[in-house]
């Protein structure tokens, strides 16, 4: 066969086959470093597949593969704005650094120059999915269309639509304009024929659009089952005082999405952090799901989301950096908040408006390490609708996969941590990779992943870098 067939060793010791298109072909467990020739040639014979080309990725003590991160929620123009204006809460904060930044994407060339970094730094934190909201501009979105599909991430790509409560230089002039120009952008974005990168229809928020222009958005959604939504819910007060005096007829904030046709299986809510019980029936209702956002309710002060509540309700639930209300574009820092988020809504007392669920899984609980890389990979997976495709390491789904490096050496704290060399045994591979991975997730960083995959494809990572530089 011409089938190129890459295999990777993978954790602890599974043998994991890729074929040429990126899809995982088939993982045998438990393979003793000793039987790796003999399990490739059986292998190979069984499914027929004469010569093949053999990548063996010989994986060392304290790497590990897993899934890639799915980050289900982030602002790729305010980027630049990563450690500036954290003394304000949502509205200050959008009205003095957000929109005065994002309105310079006005410019293309700004949007040319800074995208391609802003994407690998995304990249090489690990984000294999990335749900990007651009600036409102076609132009510059294009553009940030343009480096994603070159870059080889897989991606949700959407242009604000805004068309009021912003300042003159940052405000769509009417909604038909925000229609026109989103159609525009959905038709590019197809037109790349590039399917690891999608449009997604993107109302900034209830209080950046008009009636007018939900409604309009709801019709674009209505008329092409295949185009997703994501927007904002329920993250501050400020804010969901505001929508209410906005939209009087509307009995919550969910129920103004829902009015206009905007909430069902295809849409992803960012925060969700006051929803009350009513909004909660209503979103599992309709299939949407949510984006919490942990890092971003911490530093603007929003609150803590009640993620418990949210999967005892049944609700799908992914994680976001949301930057730059999040000051860090690493779904590390969102695995970490996530945690001690859950750990803090733990020790407040039920709220009074919340009715307990029977058979609560959650509720009360923190987050097990499970849960937190669930959330950060198949729950946001799940989320966009990509679970057949994406979020774990099965057959029949693509390869998006990180190497990971949680190497000894790099510091005597490092050498307390080291297993002794014992022969191989499952029970302490297990062990051993549950260790590296929990120190991974709340203590690694990008120096710590050494590849990114994309469908089979190296895109990122230190290794990958390090590559790129010694070619030029
Ligand atoms: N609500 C409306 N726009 C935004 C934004 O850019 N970031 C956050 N965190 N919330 C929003
Ligand atoms: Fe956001």
């Amino acid at each position: 066969s011409s089938d190129t067939i890459s295999f990777y060793t993978a954790s602890p010791r599974a043998l994991v086959a890729v074929n040429s298109r990126g899809f995982i072909d088939w993982i045998e467990h438990d393979v003793q470093a000793s039987q790796v020739q003999r399990v490739l040639k059986h292998k190979i014979n069984e499914l027929g597949l004469g010569m093949v080309q053999v990548i063996l990725l010989e994986l060392e003590e304290g790497e590990f593969l897993m899934p890639g991160f799915v980050d289900t929620h982030t602002h790729a123009p305010q980027v630049p704005n990563i450690g500036t204006g954290q003394e304000y809460e949502l509205l200050d904060w959008l009205d003095k650094v957000t929109f005065p930044m994002e309105s310079r994407f006005a410019d293309e060339e700004l949007a040319q120059k800074l995208y391609p970094s802003i994407v690998n730094r995304f990249i090489n934190a690990g984000t294999t999915t990335c749900c990007y909201y651009g600036s409102l501009h076609l132009e510059s979105t294009k553009v940030l269309a343009d480096v994603v599909n070159q870059s080889g991430q897989r991606a949700f790509i959407g242009k604000c639509c805004m068309d009021r409560n912003s300042p003159d230089n940052y405000r769509e002039p009417s909604a038909a304009y925000s229609i026109k120009a989103t159609i525009q952008l959905v038709a590019y974005i197809r037109a790349l024929k590039n399917t690891l990168v999608q449009p997604i229809l993107t109302p900034r928020f209830a209080i950046s659009c008009t009636d007018e222009l939900l409604t309009s958005l709801g019709n674009l959604a209505a008329a092409d089952p295949t185009l997703p939504i994501q927007t904002h819910i329920s993250e501050n007060q400020s804010e969901i005082e505001f929508v209410k005096e906005l939209f009087p007829d509307c009995t919550s904030y969910a129920d103004v999405y829902h009015k206009h046709g905007l909430l069902g299986p295809r849409t992803i809510l960012a925060h969700g952090v006051h929803l009350t019980e009513e909004e909660l029936i209503l979103i599992k209702t309709t299939g949407a799901g949510i984006s919490h956002c942990p890092t971003s309710n911490f530093n603007l002060r929003s609150g803590m989301a009640r993620v418990a509540d949210m999967l005892d309700h049944g609700i799908k639930v992914g994680l976001g950096t949301d930057v730059s209300g999040g000051y860090s574009t690493s779904m590390l820092t969102a695995i970490q908040h996530a945690s001690m988020c859950a750990k803090m809504v733990a020790l407040l007392p039920p709220p009074s408006t919340i009715m307990p669920v029977p058979g609560a899984q959650f509720s009360g609980k923190q987050l097990n390490i499970a849960n937190l890389l669930y959330l950060a990979t198949r729950g946001g997976a799940r989320l966009c609708n990509l679970e057949h495709c994406i979020g774990s390491l099965e057959p029949g789904k693509s390869f998006d996969a990180l190497l990971v490096t949680m190497k000894p050496e790099g510091g005597h704290l490092d050498e307390l941590h080291t297993y002794p060399t014992l022969p191989p045994n499952t029970q302490i591979d297990r062990e051993r990779l549950e260790h590296n991975l929990e120190r991974f997730l709340f203590c690694g960083d990008d120096r710590n992943i050494s590849k990114v995959f994309v469908q089979g494809r190296c895109i990122g990572g230190t290794a990958f870098k390090a590559r790129s530089f010694s070619a030029d």
